[in-house]
């Protein structure tokens, strides 16, 4: 059950216990008081005030419901990619959200390089074992964390990723090593279907 739905639902379960709490106060005055045709009044304003928010919240779900993402939006919140065709020391990029992903399965050389990096020398520092949940795999937005062009693979002074708008250079781990870049590339919210199968978002 979604929020909107979870919302609409505690509502309605309010309004219908307020509604038959007013009843059950509004008996006991009149056994007890003798004011029948005050009190009877009196639930009956009750009784119409809570209709009316029960006709509120009823009129309001359309707009609450309109505010949930539809099934296509959902779907292109994640993306699903088979990784069981990229060579070792290959990237893909795929399209997420608008943006470029880098997919690469990285040599040992690469992983190796990426893991003896003292984090004293990195101008954002972040192990490597911190960016990829399996080391052979690097999963990053392609986007300079400068301006935002789409740094070149295989390139630069680190054998990483080069962005050619102002010279930032990136290392095997996506992470900023030299240039005007301020942080390294980012990692997207992604796992592990199978061995095969990586879903991004
Ligand atoms: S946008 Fe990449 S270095 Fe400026």
């Amino acid at each position: 059950m979604n929020a909107s739905y979870l919302l609409l639902t505690t509502i309605i379960i309010l309004l219908v216990a307020f509604l038959y709490l007013s009843w059950i106060f509004v008996s006991n005055e009149i056994e007890n008081k003798d004011k029948s045709k005050t009190n009877r009044r009196d639930f009956l304003y009750t009784a119409s005030y809570t209709l009316g928010a029960v006709g509120v919240a009823a009129a309001a779900w359309p707009l609450i419901h309109q505010m949930n993402p539809d099934a296509s939006v959902k779907a292109l919140s994640t993306t699903e990619v088979d990784i069981s065709t990229i060579e070792l020391g290959k990237s893909i990029t795929v399209l997420w959200r608008g943006k470029p992903v880098f997919i690469r399965r990285r040599t040992q050389e690469e992983i190796v390089e990426a893991q003896n990096i003292k984090l004293s020398d990195l101008k954002d520092p972040q192990d490597d074992k911190d960016r990829v949940k399996k080391p052979e795999w690097l999963v990053m937005l392609g986007v300079c964390t400068h301006l935002g062009c789409v740094p070149l693979g295989n390139k630069g002074d680190y054998k990483g990723w080069f962005c050619p708008c102002h010279g930032s250079h990136y290392d095997t781990s996506g992470r900023i090593r030299k240039g005007p870049a301020p942080t390294n590339l980012e990692i997207p919210k992604y796992e592990f279907i199978d061995n095969n199968t990586i879903k991004i978002g």
